[in-house]
């Protein structure tokens, strides 16, 4: 079975709920024909109104952390249950802003996915090297460490996306050319079937993330490792999303 093409907004802390609203009602006569699945990943905030404003459209929503305990004395965090009650369908796990910010391990990213998939969410895991590290040629180190922690006990792939996001394309306007995102995902692709065989792994998802914009969309969608996008800073703008969702027209 083909994979379908998965294009999310990232929209990290930007937009009111108001404004968020009023994006996404711009955005759906845009996105109306869209073959591929289309996502908001919104601020926790802004579920409600986004929700609303996305109703009879193609759109779904996201947001943009879990907590990975069912409930508690967890002060400032949202559980999986929260989210799904309020329609969330997706959810970005392990943002490497997370990571260097908030502390976010690759244990605590393995955590929160799990309670994702336990509820019925479906995790879209960032993973990714810095710049260092591309450098150094630890590209694959640091990937083959996120992956045998990141995903650890998930029974099958077809309920996670990867986000595939090198730090040093993030939100730089350096995006990694076509053909260095596709090696680099399908470099993920492999190394995940070899470490979780028999798990569905033939139907996983990986998206490039990392700059991606209304230019450069449908050049890494061609590419044939490359299953989605993304996109941070031109999901900002209803007509700029709008050209990287319909990357194939
Ligand atoms: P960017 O962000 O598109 O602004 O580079 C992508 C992301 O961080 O998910």
């Amino acid at each position: 079975m083909a994979r379908k093409p998965i294009i999310a907004g990232n929209w990290k802390m930007n937009n009111t709920a108001s404004e968020g609203a009023e994006l996404v009602k711009a955005l759906k006569p845009l996105v109306k024909d869209a073959k591929c699945e289309v996502v908001v990943c919104v601020p926790a905030i802004d579920i409600p109104a986004v929700k609303k404003a996305i109703h009879g459209s193609k759109i779904r929503l996201g947001a943009q952390n879990v907590h990975f305990a069912e409930k508690g004395a967890y002060t400032g965090e949202i559980s999986a249950k929260m989210l799904k009650e309020y329609g969330v369908q997706y959810v970005i796990i392990g943002h490497s802003e997370r990571r260097a910010y908030f502390g976010e391990t690759d244990e605590t990213v393995n955590k929160r996915t799990l309670a994702a998939l336990n509820a019925g969410l479906t995790p879209i895991v960032c993973i990714g090297e810095s710049l260092e590290e591309r450098e150094g040629g630890l590209t694959e180190k640091v990937l083959d460490r996120q992956i045998s922690i990141d995903f650890q006990g998930i029974e099958d792939f077809s309920k996670i996306v990867i986000a595939y996001e090198p730090i040093w394309a993030i939100g730089t306007g350096r995006t990694a050319t076509d053909e260095q995102a596709n090696e680099t995902i399908g470099y993920i692709r492999k190394r995940m079937k070899k470490v979780y065989a028999h798990k569905n792994v033939g139907r996983l998802r990986i998206q490039y993330g990392g700059s991606m914009n209304a230019k450069n969309a449908k050049g890494l969608m061609a590419q044939p490792e490359i299953d989605g996008g993304l996109i941070g800073g031109a999901s900002l703008k209803a007509e700029d999303f709008a050209k990287v969702v319909n990357f194939d027209k």
